[in-house]
Order: structure tokens, then C-alpha cells, then sequence
């Protein structure tokens, strides 16, 4: 009889890192994701040629291995480098604020990278585990709708830490390390406008009441849509205290504090667009890599085990990978 395959709860950047080092050791994943699509806070919306990337904006490379990868993701045509006309703002001014920091986004959207690394492996869509159990020895993974998924010989979960803790049931200490995390919101908001605005920022770090960033998103490489496009994102601050506010409401009030703070004319936008990300990044980082009990056969990564970024997502998986691996 073969060997029942790994289950992987989560297709976000951390998930797939996880799915691609099993794979490529030879051992047989099948992924899950709540979503239609993987990608998770790395996926983006589609708005007819448009596509804006309303989540995680640019990475960083600072460990060695993951700038290989990334290096690697670069020749495949995945990712390319971003160099955009960065601003900073504080107190209402805008100020040029360049720096020599390399920053990548995937092309021609940041979720292309998830696709890619997503490749053929087998994945389920639309599909939120509620449970993941223990029998004597394999593991059965139960959705919202009641049906049964399985059997697993090991479980990776691979979700935000709030969303962990209730899968992670099996093992008390994980679920608790879990729970102990607290995770941020972010609005985000995409406009379009027909006539490209009057202003060389392509690039912001507010420091302001509602804003936390803004960002041309036509000025990434592999964007060729027709219109002048832009994400806001507001502060975690002001995510929290706005969070049942509707997304008109959100939409008109980063509306204007956008129109207030760049240095040109703002007109009424073609389009816009509100996403609220409830769990967008932990409030502090940890040292974690990822969190296993091999015993059980059962591991959680994510990037609220390291940084709240893509890097950190990705060493996660990595992580669970190898503890996983380390034990067969
Ligand atoms: P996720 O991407 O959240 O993946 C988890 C997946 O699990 C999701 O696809 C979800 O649908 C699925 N899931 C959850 N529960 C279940 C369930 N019960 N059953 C099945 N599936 C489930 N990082 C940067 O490096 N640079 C940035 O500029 C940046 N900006 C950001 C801006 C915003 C607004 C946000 C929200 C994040 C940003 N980040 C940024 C952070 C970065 O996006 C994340 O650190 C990274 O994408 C997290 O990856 P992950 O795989 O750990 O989790
Ligand atoms: P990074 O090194 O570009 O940015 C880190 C932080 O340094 C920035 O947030 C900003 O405050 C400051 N900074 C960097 N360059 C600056 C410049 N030229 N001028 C003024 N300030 C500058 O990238 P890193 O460390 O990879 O972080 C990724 C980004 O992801 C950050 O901007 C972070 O805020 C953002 N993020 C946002 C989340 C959200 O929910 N909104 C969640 C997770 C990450």
C-alpha cells in the first residue's frame, strides 16, 4: 500500500514553501485552501485588464537562501526588481526618500509567484477546514460542510496564527502557542483613474492617521493595464478602530486622506475597490521557524513564526519542511 500523502491546510506563500520542499523530496502533498484561488494575503483583484496587488506590495531578500530563491524566481520570469520613485510622508509633506534597498514583486502580479510554486501539485479550493483529527495513526481533515478529507499521514497547517489554533486541537501546546498570537487588520483600497496623475510618487511610507502606504502599481514591472492605478493601505490603528465601517465609507475617507496628502489634482477615480485583510500581519514577530510535533505528525508555519512578511512566510515552510522531514 503507498503512503498516504501530507496535508497541507493554507496555499499562501508559507503553505506552497512547504508543499514545493516536500515535492521535491518525494513525498506526496495535497493542499486545501479556503479560497477559489492559492495566493492568500500575496493575492491580488482583478478589475477588467487591471490587476492590483492588494496585499503584500514588494518583499525584501535579507536571508541568504531566500535571496537564492528569489534569484532563482527572477530567472524563471516570476519576480522581477521594483525600483519605484519612493516618497515618505509626515505631518502632511511629502519628501523624496530613496534608499539602496533591493525590493521585488512578483509579475505580472505579486499572486504569480504563489501559481507558479502552486504548479500541478493537487489542491483543493474552496474548502475551509473546520477539524483535523488523529486516528490510531493517519490523520482525517473534516471541512465546513461535513465532508471528510483523508487519510494524511502528517498535517501541516498552514494558516494565520487565529485560524491555526482551532486546527492545531490535537496538540494542546501548539493550539496555545497559537492562540497567543494576535494579528493586525489593514484596509486596503485600489483606484483607477482614466488620466495619469500629476505626480512622480511612486511609492509612500505615511506616517499619518489613516494612511500607512500608498503605491503606483502601474509603475511595477509587468503592469500594462490602461488605467492610473493605486493601492492605499491604512494604518493597523485606524483598520482596527474602521473595521465594520462600510467599504464605501472606508473608500471615501482614504479617498480623501490620499487627495490631501499627493501633490497634485486627484479626480473622481474610474473604479474603486475596499478589501478589509482581518489578519494581515502579527503584531510582533517571533523566533519560532515553525511549530511541530513530530510525534503526532503534526506542524504549523506561517509568518507570524518569524516576521510578518513574505520572507518570513516562506522560511516557515521551509522550516516545517525540514522538521517534517527529519522525522520519517
Ligand atoms: P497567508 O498568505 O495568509 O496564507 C494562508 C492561507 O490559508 C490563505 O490562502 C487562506 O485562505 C488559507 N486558510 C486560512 N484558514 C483556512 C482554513 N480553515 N481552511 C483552508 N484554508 C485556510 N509582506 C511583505 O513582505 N511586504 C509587504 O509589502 C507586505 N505588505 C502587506 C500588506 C497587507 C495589506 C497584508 C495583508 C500583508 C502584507 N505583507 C507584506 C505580509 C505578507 O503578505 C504575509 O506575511 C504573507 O503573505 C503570509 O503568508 P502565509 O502563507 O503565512 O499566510
Ligand atoms: P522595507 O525595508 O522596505 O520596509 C520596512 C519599513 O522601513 C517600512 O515599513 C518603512 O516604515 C521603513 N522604510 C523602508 N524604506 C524606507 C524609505 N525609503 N523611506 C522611509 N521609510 C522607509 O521592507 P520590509 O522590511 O521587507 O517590510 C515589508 C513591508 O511590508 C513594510 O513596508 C511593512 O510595513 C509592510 N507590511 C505591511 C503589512 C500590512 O498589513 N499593511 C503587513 C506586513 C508587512
Amino acid at each position: 500500500m503507498s503512503k498516504a500523502p501530507i496535508a497541507i491546510i493554507g496555499t499562501g506563500i508559507a503553505g506552497l514553501s512547504a508543499a514545493r520542499a516536500l515535492h521535491e523530496a518525494g513525498q506526496a502533498v495535497q493542499l486545501f485552501d479556503k479560497s477559489r484561488r492559492c495566493g492568500g494575503r500575496m493575492s491580488g483583484k482583478h478589475v477588467d485588464t487591471e490587476v492590483f496587488d492588494l496585499g503584500a506590495q514588494y518583499f525584501t531578500a535579507r536571508d541568504r537562501r531566500f535571496a537564492e530563491t528569489v534569484r532563482c524566481w527572477q530567472n524563471e520570469g516570476w519576480t522581477a526588481e521594483w525600483s519605484p520613485n519612493l516618497f515618505q510622508a509626515r505631518a502632511g509633506q511629502l519628501s523624496p526618500s530613496t534608499d539602496e534597498q533591493l525590493r521585488w514583486v512578483g509579475t505580472p502580479q505579486m499572486a504569480s509567484i504563489t501559481r507558479a510554486l502552486l504548479g500541478e501539485l493537487p489542491v483543493t479550493f474552496s474548502c475551509r477546514i473546520t477539524e483535523a483529527f488523529r486516528g490510531e495513526e493517519l490523520w482525517t481533515l473534516v471541512d465546513g460542510a461535513g465532508a471528510s478529507h483523508g487519510p494524511f499521514s502528517q498535517v501541516i497547517v498552514a494558516t494565520p496564527a487565529p485560524q491555526a489554533s482551532a486546527l492545531l486541537a490535537e496538540a494542546p501546546k501548539l493550539a496555545a502557542v497559537a492562540a497567543s498570537v494576535a494579528m493586525e487588520p489593514t484596509w486596503a483600497v485600489a483606484l483607477g483613474f482614466a488620466t495619469p496623475l500629476d505626480t512622480n510618487v511612486e511609492g509612500c511610507f505615511v506616517q499619518d492617521d489613516a494612511l500607512d502606504w500608498l503605491a503606483r502599481e502601474r509603475s511595477k514591472p509587468g503592469r500594462d493595464g490602461h488605467l492610473d492605478t493605486w493601492v492605499l493601505h491604512a494604518t493597523h490603528q485606524w483598520s482596527r478602530q474602521h473595521l465594520d465601517l462600510s467599504k464605501e465609507a472606508v473608500t471615501e475617507q482614504l479617498l480623501g486622506a490620499f487627495a490631501e496628502l499627493i501633490d497634485c489634482v486627484v479626480p473622481a477615480p474610474e473604479f474603486t475597490l475596499a478589501h478589509r485583510w482581518l489578519y494581515a500581519r502579527p503584531t510582533q514577530a517571533h523566533e519560532w521557524g515553525a511549530l511541530a510535533d513530530a510525534g503526532l505528525g503534526l506542524y504549523a508555519c506561517g509568518d507570524w513564526c518569524l516576521s510578518g512578511r513574505v520572507e518570513g512566510a516562506w522560511l516557515s515552510g521551509q522550516e516545517a519542511a525540514r522538521r517534517l522531514l527529519e522525522h520519517l
